[in-house]
């Protein structure tokens, strides 16, 4: 039996004989179906080299001998669950929706011989056969996200779209773009044309994480427009992928305010802040902030109305991820504003910029996104946060009835190197090999009932400081993704199990050209050597993640 990877939650294999695709093969569908249908004839046809022609659903009878596929609407089923029988005359298809349809083609192109994930037919005699097969699917979890870094270096629109086909094939359904950093501006916003101008490249990039590491001299750029944004949304949309925006107030700002100085604090005795910035060149937490003053809760406003224009989903990120307060507290105005909206101090000031934000969200009919550090405020009561600082954030926004998506850096942080071994690439954070994505639980361990249902689910999030293009994010990404879409959609293989599958899996990887990390380590031409890593110490990266997680402060 072919591998199927994730597992789909009962599978029946049947002794009986298969079904073969041939030059007559239909594909009917319910007129709500229609988009899965469409996605089985693009991808298969060139590679098959079958017609696979349409057929009204109506036409077909069920009593005749050729059913060819059919995919028929089941309201007894839950949106995203199927069923998929394959019998000698045909292939059903059940779905609760168009999104249980698809991922009922995505198993049953597994179903078939590898060269179906290849672009065009390489060998014309293959016999297209399905096993006999039974099988009932469900998720187990609503979110089985992504977070795709594009800011810290630009991911072509072409390879976005690759993306998506790639974590679609996995039945993961979340594409969280984090499009704007300290290092560049990567969203379109028509009322501000500087911020792409200006924030939209950088001078130069440093070099790997060590500290003093020097500048490689090559400029860096790059953005989406709001036309290739709403195609991304809508090649998403038709993958039943959710692309939820990301713009990361108040701190990793600084293209925003090398644009439009007048959003950061003025040049203060220490030479920071103000007009003076560029996009940021370096890596790391950046004491430049935004200030926050109305004007700039305006700009922002205005900014998250046009995201919100281009993004019809839920879900809406305003970031609040490490926002250092040092320019804040020395700065005199900002200690004005503090006095006259009656805080106790500057740290108030980040939940207060975010709830105003989040506010004029809501009242658009949607949800703020933000990382864990909202819990160091009091954030508006419809926020999701992304737990990252390992589960505690997780464990403290449940505890306060806040909605959870958890991504805890210590098992699905997709930048940290994948071994010990010296050959992996501009070695950052801890080894987090498959296992350790495998073993990933969204559920905080001894969390209630009620808790566990405000969880929605996971995400892997892909940091790209070190990651420069898409062959690099390919090496990060995969096979490390395959292992989180296998325990989000609520696998209970063994891990040995799984594994074995992942060999198969792999070959389909193949067939699509994804560069993935081998199981025995990098290939040479994806190794950095001359980019050194850092800690390279295991007591120091033990220390590095203890530190992390005592900077934590979540209640107010
Ligand atoms: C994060 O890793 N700064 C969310």
């Amino acid at each position: 039996m072919t591998a199927l990877l994730p597992q789909p939650r009962r599978i029946d294999s049947e002794r009986a004989a298969g079904y073969t695709l041939t030059s007559s093969t239909r594909i009917s569908a319910d007129p709500a179906l229609v988009e899965a249908r469409r996605w089985l004839q693009q991808v298969l046809r060139p590679a098959t080299g079958l017609d696979l022609d349409t057929r009204d659903l109506s036409a077909v009878d069920p009593e005749s001998g050729e059913r060819g596929i059919r995919l028929t609407l089941d309201s007894a089923l839950g949106a995203e669950e199927y069923r998929l029988r394959v019998e000698s005359d045909g292939v059903e298809i059940l779905a609760g929706a168009a999104a249980g349809a698809f991922y009922a083609a995505q198993v049953l192109r597994q179903l078939l011989p590898i060269e179906a994930y290849r672009a065009a037919t390489i060998r014309p005699n293959t016999a297209w056969t399905l096993p006999a097969v039974s099988i009932e699917d469900a998720p187990r979890f609503g979110w089985r996200g992504v977070m795709l870094d594009v800011a810290r270096h630009f991911l072509p629109k072409a390879d976005i779209l690759r993306f998506i086909d790639l974590i679609a094939m996995h039945r993961l359904n979340v594409l969280h773009l984090h499009l704007t950093e300290d290092q560049g501006w990567r969203i379109e916003i028509t009322r501000y044309p500087k911020l792409t101008e200006v924030g939209g490249w950088r001078r130069e990039s440093q070099r790997g994480p060590v500290r003093d590491a020097p500048g490689d001299g090559r400029p860096h750029g790059g953005f989406y427009t709001q036309d290739d944004i709403r195609e991304i949304v809508a090649y998403a949309h038709s993958r039943h992928v959710s692309v939820v925006p990301e713009i990361d107030l108040p701190g990793h700002s600084q293209a925003a305010i090398a644009a439009y100085p007048e959003l950061g604090i003025g040049v203060d005795e220490h030479g920071r802040g103000g007009p003076d910035l560029e996009v940021f060149t370096r890596w790391g937490i950046n004491p430049n902030v935004l200030n926050t003053e109305d004007s700039t809760v305006e700009f922002f406003i205005n900014v998250l109305d046009e995201v919100m224009d281009l993004f019809p989903g839920t879900h809406i990120g305003i970031g609040g991820d490490e926002c250092p307060t040092d320019q804040w507290r020395d700065d005199p105005r900002t200690q004005q504003l503090v006095r006259e909206r009656g805080l106790n101090d500057v740290h108030d000031l980040h939940g207060w910029f975010l709830n105003k934000l989040s506010t004029h969200i809501v009242a658009r009919g949607r949800k703020p996104f933000g990382w864990d550090e909202l819990l160091e405020g009091d954030p508006h009561p419809d926020s999701t946060i992304a737990s990252w600082r390992g589960m505690t954030g997780a464990r403290s926004a449940l505890a306060r009835g806040f909605h959870v998506v958890s991504s805890p850096d210590d098992q699905v942080y997709l930048d940290y190197r994948q071994s010990e071994l010296p050959e992996e690439p501009i070695q950052v954070g801890i080894p987090l090999g498959v296992a350790r994505v495998f073993a990933f639980d969204p559920v905080p361990e001894g969390a209630t009932e009620e808790e566990r249902a405000l969880v929605l689910g996971g995400q892997a999030n892909i940091w790209t400081e070190h990651l420069d293009g898409v062959r690099a994010v390919d090496y990060a990404a995969f096979p490390r993704l395959c292992a989180l879409a296998e325990t989000l959609w609520g696998s209970d293989a063994s891990f040995p199990e799984f594994e074995a599958r992942l060999r198969q899996h792999l070959s389909r990887l193949d067939a699509l050209g994804v560069e993935y990390r081998p199981e025995a380590g990098p290939h040479p031409w994806q190794q950095r050597p001359e980019i050194p890593g850092r800690p390279s110490d295991p007591a120091e990266r033990a220390a590095h993640v203890a530190e992390l997680v005592a900077n934590i402060r979540l209640t107010p």
